[in-house]
């Protein structure tokens, strides 16, 4: 197990990470750690490089140049990615019990899993014939049917409805309960501030900012309040008592609303780096 300088225990370690595909730079001297136990983000927007680095880190692909390292064996691991897909012709049972059996997991885990991902009910259709949403949670419970030591989820809600992203969002802190690493890319910044203790923006292959969502929203807080009065006006003025004080007793207007504006991931990404994520 790798430590850093604090002791603290790291699932995965990189250092200056870099690959290029026909001499264009993909990923640029990535170096980052993800704890473990930790839901680590990895948020960019199409093209940043995030599928690129699971498929390092999963042994898909080889670095150009740098190091990593993952602290979890082959049989560890799970995976979902676009890549990932299940027997269509099987059911979903057969399917789960297929996995189980790759990773010796007993059979008991199916059962469990599938009662999770709220598909026990489903378990004798064939995959072929579930919706969209459904075949997802198949491919989820088979990444984490044998409760891996880390899960790799590239995307895992993306065009899922919000009642199923829900379902999957309570899956992923049950098995992070459970001492499951989880390394996760998403372009939904919602949900990164939700899930994840931690997150990396990567930009055209960079690491522009990682921290702890609620660190960062500090971090790059305005520091402005909004007062609105009942006329309908608004007026931005510094969010410090005494300003405050000084321009509210300059006039006798009622006030409706005062709020301080918390910048949220997307804004924060965007002042970064001059993109929206999608
Ligand atoms: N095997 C490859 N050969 C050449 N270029 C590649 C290869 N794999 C990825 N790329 C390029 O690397 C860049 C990053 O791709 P990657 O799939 O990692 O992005 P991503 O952040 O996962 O995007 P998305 O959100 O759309 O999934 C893209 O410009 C892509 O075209
Ligand atoms: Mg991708």
């Amino acid at each position: 197990m790798s430590t850093d300088m604090n002791g603290t225990e790291n699932m995965i370690f990189t250092k200056d990470l870099t690959i290029s595909f026909n001499e264009k730079k993909v990923l640029n001297n990535l170096t980052f750690e993800v704890k473990t136990g930790e839901i680590f983000g990895f948020l960019g927007p199409s093209g940043a490089g995030k599928t690129t680095t699971i498929k390092i880190l999963t042994k898909q692909l080889i670095p150009t140049s740098g190091e990593c390292k993952v602290n979890a064996e082959v049989n560890e691991i799970g995976i979902l990615s676009d890549n990932s897909g299940a027997y269509e012709r099987l059911t979903v049972y057969r399917n789960l019990c297929f996995f189980a059996e790759l990773s010796k997991t007993d059979k008991s885990k199916v059962e469990e899993i599938l009662k999770r991902v709220q598909l026990w009910d489903a378990k004798d259709k064939k995959v072929q014939d579930l919706s969209r949403g459904m075949k997802q949670r198949v491919l989820l419970a088979c990444a984490a049917v044998h409760s891996p030591k880390l899960l790799f989820l590239d995307e895992p809600t993306s065009a899922l409805d919000p009642a199923t992203t829900e379902a999957i969002h309570e899956l992923l802190f049950d098995l992070k309960a459970n001492g499951t690493t989880i390394f996760l890319t998403t372009h939904n910044m919602t949900e990164a501030d939700k899930m994840c203790d931690r997150v990396a923006f990567l930009n055209q292959g960079n690491i522009v900012e990682l921290g702890a969502p609620e660190d960062l929203k500090l971090k790059y807080a305005k520091n402005e309040v909004a007062v609105t009065y009942e006329d309908g006006t608004v007026e931005v003025m510094e969010k410090r008592a005494a300003a405050i004080a000084e321009v509210l007793q300059q006039n006798s207007k009622e006030i409706r609303a005062i709020h301080s504006h918390e910048a949220n991931l997307a804004e924060i990404f965007l002042s970064l780096t001059g993109r929206e994520l999608r």
